[in-house]
């Protein structure tokens, strides 16, 4: 018999088939017996019925429990009245194991109580939606380069030198000497972008972050797209045509998963390009006329980057921040010297920033003092020096980090629900 995913169901109307699942719940009502069951892709009820009280298969199903391992065989049905529309009146089952008090069960249980079966957190419906729509961004930030001709460019995770600052690089030997797990692909895309032109990298990044916000992780994943010759304003288009991408592919392949969220998508089908654009002066005064105590040179926290998204209902793009809290390697505005060419995209809805980027120092005496001032070890340094000897010229590129994208367009309170084993401040279980 041909073993199908409940996904595939409605290919099979009047079919024999075997489904492979896990027993999501039952219940009995007369002569007929339901089993819902899970294999990942679905839910589907199970049916036995018997016009007398004693089915072989009753017997079965009252051992089944929540969770229990079982292979069901019998004929797919049109049933309106069904969860999904069909049934399977079932005549054979398998159980492979009769799960013994399943931990989650259909009552309310505390967010700790479920980050640390975060395991088993995964089989539910929720949060099942929330990691297809996680996959969806991704495949849809995939496609969104690949079909811009971006090149696929892979980026160590271990790493001799820190992108963003000394303060939250997580520190691993390297034989006999000391290496970093990566911050960001950055400093590697933009040699890769010299040799292709435009390129990306995708993948895990680290940061040692002592600040325990819904909008942290310890390890998060960030698609960084590198393109030579591009200015600011080149990037932020770039940033925002990325933002719409993933919407219109999410809206469009993930209604289900959206509904079962109860996620109302108006607000991001409303989002229109050009985003509005402010420079950090402009941001500092709106910020103090909505009461945050915010001061000109301060870098924006969680509470700042919230205030900043709600006033606004697209996604806010905010330019030209002090250079003294942005990285070494930001391109100084040629009027004022004391800014740098950066982009932050704060998302809307309260959301913060999902993309941080901007134009690089491509002067070569230029980055070899800012390497100093910052006081970075030049050795470490003298490959990407290198690129500023042979053939440097202007270029942008940014990083779109995904759990706060997810976080974002499923309208989810904490990035902790946005990978499948989220690594949170002091806490690596499971
Ligand atoms: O603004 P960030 O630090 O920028 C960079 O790393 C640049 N080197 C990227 C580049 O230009 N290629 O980080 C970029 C994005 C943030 O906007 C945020 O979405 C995400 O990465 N991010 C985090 N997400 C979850 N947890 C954390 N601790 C994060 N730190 C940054
Ligand atoms: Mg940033």
């Amino acid at each position: 018999m041909k073993w199908i995913y409940i996904e595939e169901i409605a290919n099979y109307k009047d079919q024999d088939v075997e489904i492979r699942g896990w027993v999501y719940n039952k219940r009995s009502s007369g002569k007929v017996r339901f089993i819902l069951v899970r294999d990942g892709t679905g839910i589907i009820q199970a049916t036995i019925s018997s016009e007398k009280n004693d089915h072989p298969l009753f017997k079965k199903f009252d051992l089944l429990t929540q969770e229990s391992s079982i292979i069901l065989r019998g004929r797919v049905r049109e049933d309106k009245r069904a969860p999904n529309g069909y049934e399977l009146n079932i005549d054979h089952m398998e159980i492979i194991q009769i799960a013994k008090d399943y931990p989650i069960t259909p009552k309310e249980h505390s967010t700790p109580f479920l980050m640390e079966h975060r395991h088993l957190w995964l089989r539910s419906k929720k949060q099942h939606a929330v990691l297809q729509i996680r996959a969806e961004i991704i495949k849809s930030i995939r496609d969104f380069f690949d079909g811009r001709g971006f090149l696929l460019m892979d980026t160590p995770v271990l790493t001799p030198s820190a992108c963003e600052g000394t303060t939250t690089l997580f520190e691993t030997k390297y034989f006999d000497q000391n290496a970093y797990l990566t911050q960001s692909g950055q400093l590697y895309n933009e040699a890769t972008a010299m040799a292709f032109g435009k390129v990306y990298c995708f993948g895990p990044t680290f940061r040692a972050e002592k600040s325990k916000t819904r909008r942290h992780l310890m390890e998060f994943w960030m698609v960084e797209p590198e393109v030579a010759f591009a200015y600011l304003k080149d990037i932020i288009d770039l940033g925002e045509d990325l933002i719409l991408n993933i919407i219109e592919q999410v809206i469009k392949n993930n209604q289900k998963q959206l509904d079962i969220l109860e996620r109302d998508t108006k607000p991001l089908e409303n989002i229109k390009k050009p985003f509005p654009c402010i420079r950090y002066d402009d941001a500092v005064k709106l910020l103090k006329e909505k009461g945050s105590k915010i001061q000109w040179g301060d870098d924006f926290g969680s509470p700042e980057e919230t205030l900043l998204s709600q006033i606004f209902d697209n996604p806010v793009c905010v330019t030209h921040f002090p250079a003294k809290i942005k990285a070494f390697y930001m391109q100084p505005d040629d009027e004022r010297p004391d800014l740098v060419l950066g982009v932050d995209v704060i998302a809307s809805e309260g959301y913060g920033e999902i993309i941080g980027g901007g134009q690089r120092i491509y002067d070569l005496k230029l980055l070899e003092q800012k390497i100093k001032e910052y006081n970075l070890p030049r050795e470490a340094y003298e490959w990407y020096i290198d690129l500023r000897k042979y053939g440097t010229v202007p270029h942008s590129g940014f990083g779109l980090g995904i759990e706060r994208t997810v976080a974002w367009i499923c309208k989810l309170k904490h990035v902790r629900e946005t990978i499948p084993f989220p690594r949170l401040l002091y806490k690596i279980y499971p």
